[in-house]
């Protein structure tokens, strides 16, 4: 079959097409036939060796997918050749090899059923980004109705959060850098977008605001604005830390945590187990459905332009970027 392979660490410039054999599936496995499959920033740090699964080469990348099941292991009950799964969280391009490749074998506990009204292209988007969201809305337990703001809003974490936490009731504030993105998420749930470059953005927000303050951050950003978002938070604040896009926190204070006894959390979506994955996945399409919300996809390339559709990942996405592989 074909599959695009990364026969060494370094960069996902070494990513290469190539012909490789089929998947070994064991029996509580199921083979997938790919149609779609979907990029992360994590499938990058993988490349890049800056991730701390270390697969054996050479190795082959991509955790969302979609596809058709050609067969199933003699352990796996459930699930028939033909039918259309998605995969949820697991092993698959992280210790074991990925979905951008013509077929893939999944551990048939990290498969579900493509959800009503959602086309494959979608379903094959999205269980990444809306895992990690959920965790990262729901790691403090129960919020109440509250303030949340989300920074790189307008990627696959941040569109999925701000469906999600609009969709819960809460008044959610995302950061973009861009006008335009920022409209479309007044459209998909937030109440109210600002934009992170501009250096009165705090004051921005805060008027919005009035008397009010951010109850949850849901940060996909971290470098320098890190220090910033807690100017915004209320009293006994949460803070769910998801990424560093921009790199590490040059300066932090932790003296700013004191006064308003705020906390930070870190999220690692690759900690729900997965009887957890898909009990979050089920409270996950249920509370999309309140407001008829589907996962936004950005882009589609075709299957042998994987380098350029980590170019568009790299230039900040309005959703998923998707692969199409054999649809
Ligand atoms: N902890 C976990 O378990 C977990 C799970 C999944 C993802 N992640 C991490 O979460 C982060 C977000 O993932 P994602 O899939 O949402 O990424 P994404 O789709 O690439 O989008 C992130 C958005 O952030 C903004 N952005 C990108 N680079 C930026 C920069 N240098 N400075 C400021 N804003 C920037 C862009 O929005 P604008 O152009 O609109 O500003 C972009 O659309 C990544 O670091 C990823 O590795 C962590």
């Amino acid at each position: 079959m074909q599959a695009w392979i990364l026969p060494k660490f370094g960069s996902i410039a070494n990513l290469q097409i190539a012909k490789v054999p089929e998947p070994v599936t064991e029996k509580s496995d199921v083979l997938l036939e790919v149609l779609y499959s979907a990029l992360n920033p994590a499938d990058r740090y993988l490349a890049e060796g800056a991730y701390p699964a270390r697969p054996p080469l050479p190795h082959i990348l991509g955790r969302d997918g979609v596809g058709v099941v050609r067969s199933v292991g003699s352990g796996v009950s459930g699930w028939q050749p033909g039918d259309n799964a998605l995969i949820i969280r697991g092993p698959v391009g992280v210790e074991r090899p990925g979905t951008f490749a013509q077929r893939v074998a999944v551990p048939a506990s990290c498969l579900a059923a493509v959800p009503d009204g959602w086309s494959l292209q979608q379903a094959g988007s999205a269980s990444l980004a809306y895992l990690t969201a959920w965790q990262a809305l729901t790691q403090w337990g129960p919020l109440g109705t509250s303030v949340v703001l989300i920074t790189g809003a307008s990627g696959g974490v941040g569109v999925a959060g701000t469906q999600l936490a609009s969709s819960i009731g809460h008044h959610v504030i995302g950061l973009s850098r861009s006008p335009e993105k920022g409209r479309k998420l007044t459209e998909i749930g937030a109440a109210f977008v600002a934009d992170p470059a501009d250096t009165q953005w705090r004051k921005v927000v805060l008027e919005h605001l009035g008397s009010r303050r951010v109850d949850l951050v849901i940060d996909n950003i971290g470098g320098a604005q890190f220090p910033e978002l807690l100017d915004v938070m209320a009293m006994w604040g949460k803070l769910s830390v998801v990424g560093r896009l921009a790199g590490p926190v040059p300066q932090f204070n932790t003296a700013s945590l004191f006064f308003k006894r705020l906390r930070i959390g870190g999220v690692a979506v690759g900690t729900y187990t997965p009887e957890e994955s898909l009990h979050a996945w089920k409270q996950i399409i249920q509370t999309l459905a309140v407001q008829n919300h589907t996962p936004l996809v950005d882009s589609e390339f075709a299957f042998d332009q994987l380098p350029q559709a980590f170019d568009r990942l790299a230039a900040g996405p309005m959703g998923k970027v998707v692969l199409r592989v054999t649809a």
